[in-house]
């Protein structure tokens, strides 16, 4: 009996000490980051493009961290410089991903600033990059016979577009776009803000 009870203090112990070094500290520490200077909070256009990105899965095959140098060539790769806390001091919850079977997106509003190629991309990847993995997003469109006033008509490469029809972009799509618009994090931050 002796025993029993030690094994559980033992284990409660345990568990304290890794809640308390894998959860509360780093939270502590991070809480009350400020935004890296440069920042500017999501627009709700771009707040609802964001709950785009997640109910799509985007987050599954695209992270938003691109990494120091020591860890990965990331900047190399046009990723753009190691991101910091500030950066996502607006992201609740932040979308950091874990998988990168496609490029990091935390900058592709600087280094893709087209929204035509971007709608164009999510309706169809494999027009613009010939082989993508990329899932199309044909539901974030509307295949009509004619543009009516007020429609974003998508301008497709030759030959990707349904022969005599227009492509018209839902506001779905639109507000995805403006969100991956928004990411940006080119600013150079400050060495405190590291
Ligand atoms: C099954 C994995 C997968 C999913 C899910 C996915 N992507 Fe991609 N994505 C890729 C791959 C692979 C590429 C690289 C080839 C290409 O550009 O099509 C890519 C490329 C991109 C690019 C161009 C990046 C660059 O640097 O040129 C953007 C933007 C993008 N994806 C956005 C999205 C968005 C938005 C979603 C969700 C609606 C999404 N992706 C879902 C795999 C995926």
């Amino acid at each position: 009996m002796k025993s029993e009870s030690r094994l559980l203090i033992g284990a409660m112990v345990m568990l304290g000490f890794a809640a308390s070094a894998l959860v509360v500290i780093p939270y502590v520490q991070v809480a009350n980051v400020a935004p890296t200077s440069g920042m500017k909070p999501y627009t709700s256009t771009e707040l609802r493009g964001r709950e785009q990105y997640i109910s799509n899965g985007c987050l599954y095959c695209h992270s938003q961290q691109p990494r120091a140098a020591s860890l990965a060539p990331d900047a190399k790769r046009g990723w753009g410089r190691a991101s910091v806390a500030g950066d996502y001091a607006f992201d609740t919850p932040h979308l950091l991903g874990t998988m990168r079977t496609g490029p990091d997106l935390l900058n592709i509003g600087a280094r893709q600033p087209s929204v035509q190629w971007h709608l164009g991309h999510l309706y169809q990847p494999r027009a613009y990059v010939p082989g993508s993995i990329m899932p199309s997003y044909p539901y974030l469109f509307v295949i009509k016979a004619q543009a009516e006033p007020g429609d974003v008509v998508v301008h497709l490469p030759e030959g990707n577009a349904p022969a005599g029809k227009v492509v018209v972009a839902t506001p779905e799509a639109q507000e995805l776009v403006s969100y991956l618009l928004s990411l940006d994090r080119t600013h150079t931050v400050r060495e405190q803000e590291s």
